[in-house]
């Protein structure tokens, strides 16, 4: 009879959580699957951002940078540890460097945000999201 109580007790524990997590309407239970919900929109948003920064560098990126992000005119994008810095990127194709051109005229913030996630996080690099602070800090009228 102990045995069978011992088996029996953490099913009545679940079940017991269970119609805890039914009976209270605002519980400390219910703002958990509100987060999951955060995290799971933030990655489709990843997602979306990472699929139109791909056609964006095609278009705008990779005669310079390579299709590959294999380099040319300008330096290898693949497996590179200086874009870890998102601010940095943002800065740089916003306001371009030395001989890359700017593209903060001709491209909106989204469009910055897509292409720097997409590059961060493809080939080789996996450096998380981008922020539209990162974008923001580079744009010349917020300095
Ligand atoms: C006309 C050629 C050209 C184009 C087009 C171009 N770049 Fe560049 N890029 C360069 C050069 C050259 C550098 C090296 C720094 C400098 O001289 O500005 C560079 C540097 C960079 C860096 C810094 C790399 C490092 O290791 O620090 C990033 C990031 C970058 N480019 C991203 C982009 C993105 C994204 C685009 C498209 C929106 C783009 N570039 C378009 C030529 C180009």
């Amino acid at each position: 009879m102990k045995r069978i109580l011992v088996l029996l007790a953490p099913a009545v524990a679940v079940s017991g959580a269970v119609a805890a997590a039914i009976a209270a309407p605002t519980g400390d239970i219910v703002p958990r699957p509100a987060n999951d919900l955060v995290q799971v929109a933030q990655a489709v948003d990843q997602a979306t951002l990472t699929r139109e920064g791909q056609t964006l560098f095609a278009r705008e990126c990779a005669a310079c940078h390579g299709a590959n992000a294999q380099g040319g005119d300008g330096p290898v994008l693949r497996s590179n540890r200086n874009l870890v810095h998102a601010d940095a990127v943002t800065n740089q194709i916003i306001n371009g460097g030395q001989y890359m051109p700017p593209f903060g005229e001709s491209l909106n913030d989204r469009q910055v945000m897509a292409i720097a996630t997409f590059i961060r996080n493809s080939f080789g690099n996996s450096f998380g999201p981008v922020t539209q602070e990162d974008v923001t800090k580079a744009r010349p009228a917020a300095r």
